[in-house]
């Protein structure tokens, strides 16, 4: 911190007072301040003239990081450091300048907030913009200029170990949902960073995987989100990802970055690097990347005087720059990005201030928490709970804290509620509320530095724990078994990927013998992933749960107590078998070990992983439809405390317009011809509810293979009990369109298009035909 006040301190004093008095446009004295530091002026006009101020040194300076997540700004002109932090889920603690140890600071515990695969089982748009809007108050109070997330790569397979910091399997899902959470974030004047753009669907062997993929696959699945986040969003920066597309790093690949994003897209934000992603100067200077973060240094390299100078973008581009083995071209073009990022966010004097840990932001987390929550099985309508003399709460998930680990998206938080403690405050002066362990898990509870403080060590045997939770099993009313994964390596955490698709630790056996011990069982699974139930016809009640952050068990809580009626729906299908999905071999997952195509880093890394996405765009329930495999879960499934009636689709008429090509690189405009389809529903139960309406577009001819249905559309709608409503969707001729790879474009052919309207993938109850012509 010191040298940051320092800093601030040599700022020059008329400097200073432009900085910090509020500037009135219209009584401005123009002549006084300095364009660059006139906010009455357009941001474009400010970057020109900070651009033409700066000299090539200073330029250099703010391309690369001075710190672990900060970058250096122009003091002598004014403009701050820009200050980066993790994560998706809350803003991460403060690390040391140069370490990712903690710094030790005391004001510096979080709110966190339920993971993103919890906002996207939501399917509530509207929980997207609370969500961001709360965690980027978070971010600007901590004095954060650009929050490292959201991240929306597809969920590939159930093995991946970041899934649960992603938003499912489906490219219109995630790219509905991180529109809001973009906007949100970016109205608080802090950044968002989209990460990892694109093709990190996995953690083993992150660094080093070469993806080989369709241009179809790749338009179609892997960066609609992307795009949207881009484009709809306006996203203002993007971390480029760790593995290689097309034999080149996707920090510095000139396909992803300077024809997709900058080119086809007209993305105006700036390229950061993930940390450490950055392998070659020569690339970084040409192929888009703008800013670096995260390279390793040791401080000697180079007799440098500072370790960041070692960076590929920091003294290795100057010198390039002064023996005129490069121009100056791509160095301007990359300062513009990185000024613009700084006009709005750190140069922006009106931004708000933020808050922190605040009541409403407790309430955010509690709220999307609860509407993220999954009713997978219900037999009896065991749940919810209303009245018991007895519960019994089981599994070491119902005490562990789960804010602590499973990589950079770990958290320190001011307070945590375990499934465990929102239960007894629930239940309290209601019911009984014990406790047994049932098995042992991970004990541990560290990451950076940052201690969970929980004792859970274990002297029980296994059989032991299970037979003690058995013997409380047997009086209980109701039996509450809380376990899935838990952020440890290779149990949903960043660097590991799963093993395997079952639960660890020998749940499987607990969970069979409390089935055989009370047949009032509930099944908790928390986790971000799938996962295998081969216990399934011996539980009456499973509900998916989540990384829910800071209010966990009071959004658990609130819906195994009816408070909260369940409306989440599955972002991504839960096979039966790891076996059943579209991995079938090395190539496709994990890749096969090879020669560094890139004569750029094959010093560097002699190995890589070449990975082949030959499943193409049979991803999630586009496979398993496909190949007529029946799911444990379907995507899109979720039940309710409550039943809703869905009645039968009308189209605003029989045909469409607009056959032909939907272009891709167009900014997003009104389509010219829409079509309506309109679907009565009505909660027929007694309790109020929300039901989640999807429409899916089938083109049952093509000229192409396409998969059964798609995704096109979703609505949740809240409904009181014996209320009706009518949902409608619009549909125009993009949402029918394919990804045609000659072309390189969007094409909708003409012909009959079915849109299957559903309350999953698998339940579908109305169906309109209508012709595109
Ligand atoms: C992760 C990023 C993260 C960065 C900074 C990387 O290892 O992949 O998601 O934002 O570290 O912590």
């Amino acid at each position: 911190m010191n040298r940051i006040i320092l800093r601030f301190f040599l700022f020059p004093v008329s400097i200073l007072a432009g900085l910090f008095s509020f500037t009135n446009c219209a009584s401005t004295k123009k002549a006084e301040i300095p364009v660059y530091l006139n906010d009455c002026k357009p941001i474009g006009d400010r970057v020109e003239d900070a651009l033409s101020r700066m000299t090539l040194e200073e330029k250099v300076a703010v391309l690369h990081a001075q710190s672990k997540f900060s970058s250096a700004g122009v003091p002598r002109l004014g403009i701050p450091e820009l200050w980066t932090d993790d994560g998706p889920h809350g803003v991460r603690p403060e690390v040391l300048w140069d370490q990712w140890d903690q710094a030790g600071w005391t004001n510096d515990s979080c709110t966190a907030y339920p993971a993103l695969t919890a906002l996207a089982a939501s399917w509530n748009p509207k929980m997207s913009a609370l969500y961001g809007k709360s965690i980027g108050e978070e971010a600007r109070y901590r004095k954060k200029d650009v929050l490292l997330g959201p991240g929306v790569n597809i969920y590939r397979t159930p093995l991946g170990g970041r899934n649960f910091e992603y938003m499912g399997e489906d490219p219109f899902l995630s790219a509905t949902m991180v529109v809001p959470y973009v906007q949100g974030v970016q109205s608080n004047g802090v950044a968002v960073c989209v990460k990892h753009y694109a093709l990190n669907n996995q953690e083993l062997n992150r660094t080093l995987t070469n993806v080989t993929v369709s241009d179809r696959a790749l338009y179609e699945i892997y960066l609609p989100a992307f795009k949207a986040a881009v484009q709809k969003g306006h996203a203002w920066s993007i971390m480029g990802s760790y593995n290689m597309y097309k034999g080149v790093f996707n920090c510095h690949n000139p396909y992803m970055l300077n024809d997709i994003l900058k080119g086809e897209w007209g993305f105006d934000g700036a390229v950061v690097s993930d940390w450490g992603g950055t392998h070659n100067t020569d690339q970084s200077i040409k192929n888009g990347l703008d800013l670096e973060f995260g390279t390793w240094t040791n401080g000697l390299n180079s007799g440098a005087s500072n370790a960041y100078d070692n960076y590929y973008l920091a003294k290795p581009y100057l010198d390039k720059i002064r023996s005129g083995k490069v121009g100056t071209e791509e160095l301007d073009a990359k300062v513009r990005r990185v000024l613009r990022l700084m006009y709005r966010t750190n140069m922006n004097r009106n931004r708000p201030i933020g808050k922190f840990t605040s009541p409403e932001h407790y309430a955010a987390a509690r709220k999307i928490g609860a509407e993220s929550i999954v009713l997978l099985k219900n037999e009896g309508n065991i749940l919810p709970i209303a009245k018991a003399n007895k519960i019994l709460v089981v599994g070491e998930n119902a005490v562990k804290m789960m804010t602590v680990g499973g990589g950079s998206s770990s958290l320190k938080v001011q307070h945590e509620i375990s499934p465990l403690d929102g239960i007894k405050a629930r239940y309290a002066g209601k019911a009984e509320i014990i406790y047994e362990r049932g098995y042992v898990g991970d004990i541990g509870g560290s990451y950076n530095g940052v201690e969970s403080g929980q004792n859970l060590k274990e002297t029980r045997s296994a059989d032991q724990l299970i037979a003690d939770a058995v013997a409380a099993a047997r009086d209980a009313d109701y039996v509450i078994f809380i376990g899935g994964l838990n952020k440890s390596d290779h149990q949903d955490s960043e660097g590991a990927d799963r093993l395997e698709l079952g639960l660890p630790y020998g749940q499987d056996a607990v969970i069979d013998a409390l089935a055989k011990a009370n047949k009032n069982l509930v099944v908790v699974n928390i986790s971000g992933n799938a996962v295998a139930m081969p216990w399934i016809d011996q539980v009456p009640a499973i509900v998916q749960d989540w990384y829910l952050g800071s209010e966990a068990g009071n959004s658990l809580a609130d819906v195994l107590s009816g408070d909260v009626n369940p409306s989440g729906k599955l972002p991504f299908t839960f096979p039966v078998a790891l076996s059943d999905g579209p991995i079938k071999t090395e190539a496709q997952y994990p890749g096969i070990a090879g020669a560094n195509p890139d004569p750029g880093t094959a010093k560097k890394y002699k190995v890589i992983y070449d990975e082949h996405y030959t499943e193409g765009i049979f991803v999630g329930y586009r496979w398993y439809e496909h190949q007529s495999i029946k799911p444990l879960f379907p995507f899109g499934y979720g039940l309710s405390y409550t039943t809703f009636e869905v009645g039968q689709a009308k189209a605003s008429g029989k045909e469409l317009k607009g056959a032909g090509t939907v272009s891709a690189s167009a900014k997003p405009s009104q389509p010219k011809h829409t079509l309506k389809i309109t679907v009565p529903v009505k909660n027929t139960g007694k309790v109020a509810g929300a039901e989640v309406l999807q429409l899916y577009i089938s083109d049952p001819e093509c000229s192409v293979e396409r998969p059964v249905k798609e995704l096109k559309g979703f609505k949740k709608v809240f409904l009181q009990p014996g209320e009706s409503s009518s949902v409608s969707f619009e549909i125009d001729p993009s949402a029918l369109s394919f990804f045609d790879e000659q072309g390189h474009d969007w094409v909708a052919e003409k012909g009959i298009f079915k849109a299957l309207i559903g309350t999953s993938s698998a339940d579908i109850k109305t169906t309109v035909e209508f012709q595109l012509k």
